[in-house]
């Protein structure tokens, strides 16, 4: 079956609910000439603003994401947000280990398979970020970065959880700086990446997973970069914080 494109905005940190209300209102009339069926949309915004979001994309065909999750159900967690908290608000995706929180906040592969069993547990849809440094391509060890840290976010995770994971390659090198991996040198980092899938899960669930390039991925490069044989979609950063250029680039991606 072929795979369905999907394409996510991260937000990051940016945008008020009283923001989110007016960016939302604009994505909800843009993205009316897109089809649900050709490909899943999905905003995550800071979570002070996904209720705004939530009400707001009511109806429209753009889900909803957050941007972390914590592991444990409650607790003793200054900061953190819980599974429960994400899925009661209405949640249907959510982001863990993006680079950001690699680099600033201590995450490691360790964390983001207990955050995934998390997500998981929940029924959350996890978008599983995963990529590596400059210094570590330029010093060849790009798949041996991304090996590792595929087989720390999965360790323990059964076959029929796979099936629910969204993986986001996300070369550190290109997000917000403007330096796009050319769609050919992603392909062949997909590639590696759905191969190390197969090792974990077998070549059927391998074909099956959805895979996404983020790195400043906008309307000019969308359309080549998701042709790619192993490019499902993306993970978008600057590019998704206006409805005009968000629209521009879905809609080229499946053009
Ligand atoms: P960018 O960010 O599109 O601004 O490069 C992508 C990301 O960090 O998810």
């Amino acid at each position: 079956m072929a795979r369905k494109v999907f394409i996510a905005g991260n937000w990051k940190m940016n945008k008020t609910a009283a923001e989110t209300v007016e960016l939302c209102k604009a994505l909800k009339e843009k993205f009316a000439d897109i089809c649900p069926n050709c490909v899943d949309v999905a905003v995550c915004p800071p979570f002070t603003s996904i209720a705004a979001a939530i009400a707001e994309l009511k109806g429209s065909n753009i889900k909803v994401g957050a941007q972390n999750i914590h592991w444990a159900d409650n607790g003793a967690f200054t900061g953190e947000i819980s599974g429960a908290m994400l899925k009661e608000m209405g949640v249907e995706y959510v982001i863990i280990g993006h680079s950001e929180r690699r680099q600033y906040f201590g995450e490691t592969d360790e964390t983001v398979n207990k955050r995934l069993q998390a997500a998981l547990k929940y029924d959350l849809k996890p978008i599983v970020c995963i990529g590596e440094t400059l210094d570590e391509r330029e010093g060849g060890k790009t798949e041996a970065v991304l090996e590792k840290q595929i087989k720390g976010a999965f360790a323990g995770i059964k076959e029929c959880c796979f099936k629910k994971v969204v993986i986001a390659y996300e070369p550190v090198w290109a997000i917000g700086t403007g330096k796009t991996a050319t769609p050919e040198m992603a392909e062949e980092t997909h590639k590696f990446i759905r191969k190390v899938c197969a090792e974990l899960y077998g070549e059927a669930l391998a074909e099956e997973a959805v895979i996404q390039y983020g790195g400043s991925m906008k309307p000019e490069n969308s359309q080549q970069l998701v042709a790619q044989k192993d490019i499902d979609g993306g993970l978008i950063g600057g590019a998704a914080l206006k409805a005009d250029s968000f629209h521009d680039l879905v809609k080229n991606a499946i053009a």
